[in-house]
């Protein structure tokens, strides 16, 4: 029988410093774009305004704190530098669905930089098919959570 517990809390520790580098370009985020207001061969944004050098930058600095305090630095840098990268290039693909900054892709908004994240620190911190899936189920519920609080408190525009 799987302990229950012990997948949720084992999981939620292992992605942490992901869920806080997603998180922080919310609240440190703004200024100059990532693609510094270039556009792709399709004559739309390489990634759009609302991915700044800023958000990128403390994303990954505050994700590997998280790391750091949990005493897996590496691992952090890792699953946050993942964050970053995989929330960039979910960006990509919706500028180039024509999907504005800021709309809605379901799944590539949520998904995006959590298999990005476990991609990136597999090698350092090999993580079990088990809580893959169990990271995959609860990301999106938690990821609505966080976005309607930062919405609520004026940090975000819009709460998906
Ligand atoms: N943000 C940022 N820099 C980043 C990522 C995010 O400044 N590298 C900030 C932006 O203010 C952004 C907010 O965090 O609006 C929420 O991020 P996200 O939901 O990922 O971006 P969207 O606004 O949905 O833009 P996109 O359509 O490009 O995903
Ligand atoms: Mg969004």
């Amino acid at each position: 029988m799987i302990d229950l517990t012990a997948l949720i809390m084992k999981s939620l520790w292992y992605i942490l410093p992901s869920y806080v580098a997603n998180m922080s370009p919310v609240i440190f985020g703004g200024g100059k774009p990532l693609d510094m207001g270039k556009n792709f061969l399709d004559g739309k944004r390489l990634l759009g305004d609302h991915k700044t050098v800023k958000g990128f930058v403390s994303g990954i600095l505050m994700g590997t704190l998280m790391g750091c305090l949990q005493g897996r630095s590496v691992a952090g840098f890792l699953l946050s530098l993942g964050a970053m990268l995989g929330d960039s290039f979910g960006s990509f693909i919706k500028r180039r669905m024509g999907i504005e900054a800021g709309g809605s892709a379901p799944l590539l908004d949520q998904e995006g930089f959590l298999i990005a994240s476990i991609l990136l620190a597999y090698p350092v911190e090999p993580l079990d098919l088990g809580s893959i899936l169990f990271l995959i189920a609860v990301t999106p519920a938690l990821h609505k959570g966080t976005n309607v609080i930062a919405h609520r408190l004026g940090l975000k525009g819009v709460d998906h």
